[in-house]
């Protein structure tokens, strides 16, 4: 049996199919057989920019959904046969064998969570970048207490970008957590962003965005103290400030650096998420996210894999035709690629 990889050979090169072994999962890993992958952003970005990789060959990617193949002598949690999804760690260790865009991936057990029957590998695939920045940013940057029991939040809640993978996925923590969210996204995607548990919802094109929020949250008699910038792009993190700036001050979590030379509100605290701390400073945060939150969520359906699918058929050797497709943009959708 070999590993079909899609190898990038160098910097800045294109993916290359490769067979490559089959790694043997140390420590707390388990290997999964993997039944879909899933591209994001920062894939493409590594292969044009030549950034946050220092060793080559490597093999990219961080969304995974497949079976449990074989477990490290330190896991407990997992067995062979477990259906999981699971945030690769290559960018973190460097590692080929923990790239997502293999058959065979090494995972952290801290970053893995089963998931349920009702849950395609498709699905599953979906979900762990997108739960990974959304975690790291609500619960971290924002400082939100890991929910207990049955207290709620409360409170407004604005969300920019919500048709995104990452934004969408901020909408339904943010609702689940007890708060009004508010969430900003173009019309197309609006009924969608109101199923993931948005109460009002905006066009970021329309030039009165900011005060059709403010006045929805007035209408509520809600102040919006926190917000969730999952664009940080096109000075959309300025005008998220902006509104919590006219709110009275809050906390922003941003996905990409708040520009250098934007003017930051002083009675707004800013910072940004980072998925990849789930491997470094926050193992234990991420067990949490993974084995607990995100189980529980996904079981008693308060979240559901978002935004909507679109597969890229052809397995391994279609990852580069995922990249290119993805470096032209999506509208609320996800690329997975399907394996047999
Ligand atoms: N810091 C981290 O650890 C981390 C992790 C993951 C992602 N990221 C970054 O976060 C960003 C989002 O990633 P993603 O995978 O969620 O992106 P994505 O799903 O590819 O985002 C595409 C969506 O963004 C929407 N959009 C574009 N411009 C917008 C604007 N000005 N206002 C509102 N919505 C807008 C588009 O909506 P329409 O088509 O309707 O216009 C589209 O649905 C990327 O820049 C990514 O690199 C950072």
């Amino acid at each position: 049996m070999s590993n079909t990889a899609a190898v990038i050979p160098e910097a800045k090169a294109r993916l290359q199919v490769q067979d490559r072994p089959i790694p043997q999962p140390q420590g707390s890993e388990v290997l999964v057989k993997n039944g879909a992958i899933a591209t994001n952003p920062v894939d493409w970005k590594i292969q044009d920019y030549a950034m946050m990789i220092n060793e080559y060959p490597n093999v990219l990617g961080s969304d995974i959904s497949g079976t449990i193949e074989s477990i490290g002598p330190e896991v407990k949690r997992f067995k062979k046969g477990d259906r999981v999804t699971g945030f690769a760690d290559f960018v973190g260790n460097q590692d080929l064998n923990h790239g997502a865009f293999q058959q065979y991936t090494l995972l952290n057990d801290h970053a893995t969570a089963k998931i349920p029957d009702s849950i395609s590998f498709e699905e599953g695939a979906i979900l762990p970048m997108a739960i990974a920045t959304t975690g790291v940013g609500i619960f971290l940057n924002l400082g939100i207490p890991r929910p207990e029991g049955t207290e709620k939040q409360s409170g407004g809640f604005l969300v920019w970008g919500a048709s995104s993978s990452v934004g969408s996925a901020a909408v339904q923590v943010a609702r689940s957590l007890g708060y009004t969210v508010y969430a900003v996204a173009s019309p197309n995607h609006h009924s969608k962003t109101r199923e993931y548990g948005a109460s009002h919802v905006f066009d970021y094109n329309d030039s009165n965005v900011l005060a059709n929020i403010a006045n929805a949250a007035k209408g509520d008699g809600n102040t919006i103290r926190l917000a969730y910038d999952a664009i940080s792009e096109n000075g959309t993190s300025e005008q998220v400030a902006s509104v919590l700036e006219q709110q009275g001050g809050g906390k922003l979590v941003v996905t990409l650096p708040f520009p250098e030379t934007a003017k930051k509100p002083d009675n707004v605290e800013i910072s940004a998420t980072f998925a990849p701390r789930l491997h470094t400073d926050s193992k234990e945060f991420a067990a949490w996210l993974f084995n607990d939150f995100l189980e529980r969520s996904l079981a008693d359906k308060t979240f559901v894999p978002s935004p909507a699918i679109e597969k890229v058929e052809g397995g391994i050797a279609s990852v580069q035709k995922a990249l290119d497709l993805h470096r032209k943009g999506l509208s609320g959708k996800k690329l997975v690629i399907p394996l047999a």
